[in-house]
């Protein structure tokens, strides 16, 4: 199989661990070993003390599977395969889609994506935003570019890179077009359970529609993007069982440690949450003010979910040209809007790291 270059990575790859400060991560710092053991009571502690480092069950340790169900409805631990986020995507769709397929997926978007899609030969229509509109990502355009040969909707909400989460009716409403019109529905929530109000949260499609399939994982809302535990769940068990056969030929089954501390890590849940969420919304009330202060250069609509959003940039410089400067005069490193292959008008911006202060101190140095 040829595929193209993942953009975002790539530019990853060549920053994340050389460039002096982040301002473009997804993820929340990491948690440390000794912060997820030190949750741990006696039994979980012994789970891990005894763990044998053989081969693991392919669909993921039913102690894991069963703890990954309270954070749904309406999903047995049956219903639950684990694998690496990044998996899942190339799993679900490998398994859901031909050739021939038509799909309709959120853009801009995480590359793999719709990237995966275009690899099996699919045609593609992509749903955009208004971005006056904050980002509105309108359902009845969906429905506007159905045909004959749809298989597939794909939407990512919390939405990575713009921030966005659509609310409840306006979910409830793709669901419906989906069942209307018999599709199958993928849905990434990998910054679920990172809404900055809660009440906000949505459902995971996955509890709504037999023929939806979700995508999370421990990356994001959870601080663990080391461990690469993932999930899809589902209720469309035929699909479920192509998935779990594909996944002889990735992974087999899952790294037997990470298992363990994802169990331990999920068990407290809350507190990873909680103290992910603190931190977001002191760097997000920063980051805001700090894109007033600088509004002759930057603009945005303050997310709503998530560890991102997309800002506008308001200097006529193209924004890989704009982020390479800074990163070659303040050692900060941030995503152009190139890398979704949106234009280059736009930067990603994260919030979930501890430093942030420290960072926008040196970015703003250059507006001086
Ligand atoms: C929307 C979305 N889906 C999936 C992934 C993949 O997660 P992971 O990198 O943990 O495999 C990411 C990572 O950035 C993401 O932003």
């Amino acid at each position: 199989m040829k595929i193209a270059p993942f953009k975002l990575e790539r530019y990853f790859a060549k920053y994340e661990f050389s460039a002096k400060y982040l301002l473009s991560s997804s993820d929340c710092d990491g948690f440390r070993m000794n912060d997820i053991l030190s949750m741990a009571n006696i039994e979980e502690l012994k789970l891990w003390q005894n763990l044998q480092l053989g081969y693991t069950e392919s669909q993921g340790l039913p102690m894991l599977r069963e703890e990954i169900t309270t954070l749904y409805s309406n999903i047995s631990s049956d219903e639950v395969m684990v694998l690496t986020p990044e998996e899942g995507i190339f799993v679900a769709l490998n398994c859901i889609l031909s050739k021939d397929d038509h799909v309709i997926c959120m853009a801009p978007s995480y590359q793999s994506l719709h990237q995966i899609v275009s690899s099996i030969g699919c045609d593609i229509t992509f749903w955009l935003p208004d971005e006056e509109k904050g980002w509105y990502f309108d359902p009845n355009d969906i429905e506007k570019a159905i045909k004959s040969n749809t298989k597939l909707i794909i939407v990512n909400f919390p939405h990575n890179p713009t921030g966005y989460l659509p609310l409840l009716p306006d979910f409830q409403r793709i669901i419906d077009i989906a069942k209307k019109h018999n599709l199958i529905l993928f849905s990434d929530e990998m910054y679920r359970y990172l809404e900055h109000d809660s009440s906000l949260r949505l459902p995971s499609a996955s509890d709504l529609y037999v023929n939806a399939v979700s995508l999370s994982g421990l990356s994001k809302t959870f601080g663990l993007a080391g461990l690469r535990i993932g999930w899809l769940t589902t209720q469309n068990h035929g699909l479920l069982k192509e998935m779990a056969t594909f996944k002889d030929y990735t992974t087999i089954c899952n790294s037997a440690p990470s298992e363990v501390l994802g169990l331990i890590g999920l068990r407290h849940k809350d507190l990873l949450i909680e103290a992910n969420l603190k931190k977001i919304k002191r760097n997000l009330n920063l980051l805001n003010e700090f894109i007033e202060q600088y509004n002759h250069v930057l603009s945005w609509y303050k997310p709503s979910a998530g560890t991102v959003g997309l800002a506008k940039l308001n200097v006529d410089i193209p924004s890989y040209d704009f982020c390479e400067k800074i990163a070659k005069e303040s050692g900060i490193m941030i995503v152009p809007s190139e890398m979704f292959d949106f234009g280059n008008k736009h930067i990603r911006l994260g919030f979930g790291r501890e430093n942030l202060p420290e960072v926008l101190d040196k970015f703003a140095q250059n507006f001086i």
